[in-house]
């Protein structure tokens, strides 16, 4: 990172955030931003007037506003992969033409999305049926963005969910599929497969799966599947009639998948109308993002933030805490986003970043965490930037208290983390209990360090339009922080090394072959499943 960055973090590391609001009683307001009725507060980071100065002029020196433009205006900014950005155009819903290769994408992708609506209103109001009756259960066979986008946002949602019960299959493990069969009718299931390159190992031995679990019961399987892919020839060769294809473009990367086609699921679970509320709350987000100055623009400032405590300060992790049980798996789907993308060494011109690269990003929602890990990001030696996310109303009007106490605690957590409990005040807590050095002792336990830093995204509620927003601003943040990087957020070659040595082992594994090539450990490992199986 640059020199000016590095210093300013030397100049201010032992500095107590907390004194940065006692010298400037505006902070608060000053170190927030706002997009509509959302609100970023990154006041509770060691970040300073002159930090983000220096923060906002990396952003401008590092082309951010060209590349942001040249994505949004379908160059091939994916560059080795040879493809352009633009899932954003699937929310594009009243934005005008957007021309690839000469083409407007527009037509063809509104086209699917009025495609998907009629479907999704077929089996919503019961005119498309299963051989047993009306569908009254979905799954989505998918896997990474093909599973955690729809699987993530579904749940989040479920309070405006009035379509068939969705559910997600995604491991190889038997286990997933099979206790997800279990539960349901193959006359009333409707079977959807979400694969970009229908290809994906997983996904394809799931769906043969389901396929044979219908067949038991239904006299025509392919009747009840759809397929979500890029690759037509190979839905049709498994089976798939042309009419429940849904497909989309290789500009539409896996971790951005969630806003076309691959989001059937959670169409028919909350409707056409809701789903086109969460297309409009992104599209919102991509307007600011384009349009407002950098120093009020949210993924720029989220991505920044990002840099200073990962590449400057050093801090390699980030927590994403939702204070909201139906974001549960809204930390894992930010881990594809943001690890996928930015974790790489090499820079788009080949050669090595002389950085460490994206941070490794992990969380639960709260209160649970606060009962798990809190311990190490109060106590711990390491700092864990924390980024908590906390709507100002919930869903059940009837449980306003349980609301008010999740609130509390969000906030309770930041400002314990920014304030801390010096060695006096835990003395003074234990004062009754302990003296002379039995007290020094038991109070030393009792001390936090606090001035470990937190965001906080407050939004009104978890509707599917702020839903929309929140998953394009961290796009948009992950992208900011890759051209910062000067990496490719577009690619994921680190997945392809795994998979190839996984399809050469399955033999090995199966007993087929021997593994004679392979290291004294995996040799060990494969003796051992097959000495140790049925
Ligand atoms: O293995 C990684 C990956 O390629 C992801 O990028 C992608 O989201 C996932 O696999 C699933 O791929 P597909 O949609 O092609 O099955």
């Amino acid at each position: 990172m640059n020199s000016e960055l590095r210093d300013l973090h030397a100049d201010t590391e032992q500095r107590k955030i907390v004194d940065l609001f006692e010298d400037d009683a505006n902070r608060a307001s000053r170190f927030s931003a706002r997009f509509g009725d959302t609100l970023l507060d990154y006041s509770k980071t060691n970040i300073d007037d002159d930090t983000r100065a220096a923060l906002l002029s990396l952003a401008e020196t590092k082309g951010v506003a060209d590349k942001r433009d040249a994505m949004f205006a379908g160059e091939k900014i994916n560059e080795t992969e040879g493809r352009a950005v633009l899932h954003t155009v699937l929310r594009n819903l009243d934005g005008g033409p957007v021309v690839l290769d000469g083409d407007d994408v527009m037509p063809s992708v509104l086209e699917t999305l009025s495609q998907m609506e009629q479907f999704s209103n077929g089996v919503r109001d019961g005119s498309f049926k299963g051989q047993g009756g009306r569908i009254t259960d979905v799954i989505n066979i998918g896997i990474g963005g093909s599973d955690l986008g729809p699987a993530m946002a579904t749940l989040a949602l479920a309070p405006y969910h009035d379509g068939p019960k969705t559910h997600f299959v995604s491991n190889v493990d038997g286990a997933h599929i099979a206790d997800t069969l279990r539960t349901l009718n193959p006359e009333t299931t409707l079977v959807i497969v979400a694969s970009k390159t229908f290809t994906t190992i997983e996904t394809m031995t799931n769906a043969r799966t389901a396929k044979a679990w219908l067949s038991e019961k239904v006299a025509d399987p392919s009747a009840q599947f759809v397929a979500l892919s890029t690759a037509a020839e190979k839905t049709s060769a498994f089976g798939i009639p042309s009419e429940r294809v849904f497909g989309f473009e290789d500009w539409v990367g896996g971790r951005y998948s969630l806003w076309g086609p691959i989001g059937l699921s959670l169409m028919l679970a909350i409707g056409p109308q809701a789903f086109k509320a969460f297309l409009r709350g992104g599209q919102s987000m991509d307007t600011h993002f384009r349009n407002a100055p950098f120093s009020e623009n949210l993924p720029v400032l989220m991505a920044l933030v990002g840099v200073w405590h990962n590449q400057v300060c050093g801090h390699a992790t980030r927590a994403v805490l939702p204070y909201d049980q139906r974001l549960s798996r809204l930390a894992a789907y930010f881990q594809q986003l943001e690890m996928e993308s930015n974790g790489k060494s090499v820079m788009m011109d080949g050669s090595t970043s002389e950085v460490h690269t994206g941070p490794i990003v992990w969380g639960e929602p709260g209160t649970n965490g606060q009962h798990a890990f809190y311990q190490l990001i109060h106590q711990g030696s390491r700092v864990v930037p924390c980024e908590f996310l906390l709507a100002a109303e919930g869903h059940e009007p009837e449980l306003t208290h349980q609301h008010e106490l999740l609130v509390a605690n969000c906030l309770a957590q930041s400002e314990a983390l920014l304030v801390g409990r010096s060695l006096e005040e835990a003395r003074a807590k234990v004062a009754d209990k302990f003296d002379g050095d039995e007290l020094e002792r038991q109070a030393r336990h009792r001390v936090f360090p606090g001035n470990r830093p937190s965001t906080t995204l407050m939004y009104p509620k978890l509707t599917p339009e702020v839903l929309g927003q929140i998953i394009a601003l961290y796009e948009h943040r992950v992208f900011v922080e890759g051209v910062i990087l000067g990496i490719n957020s577009y690619d994921q070659w680190g997945v392809e090394l795994g998979k190839e040595l996984a399809t050469a082992l399955e033999p090995v594994v199966s007993g087929a072959e021997k593994a004679t090539d392979k290291d004294g450990s995996t040799q060990q490992l494969v003796e051992y499943v097959l000495n140790n199986r049925n």
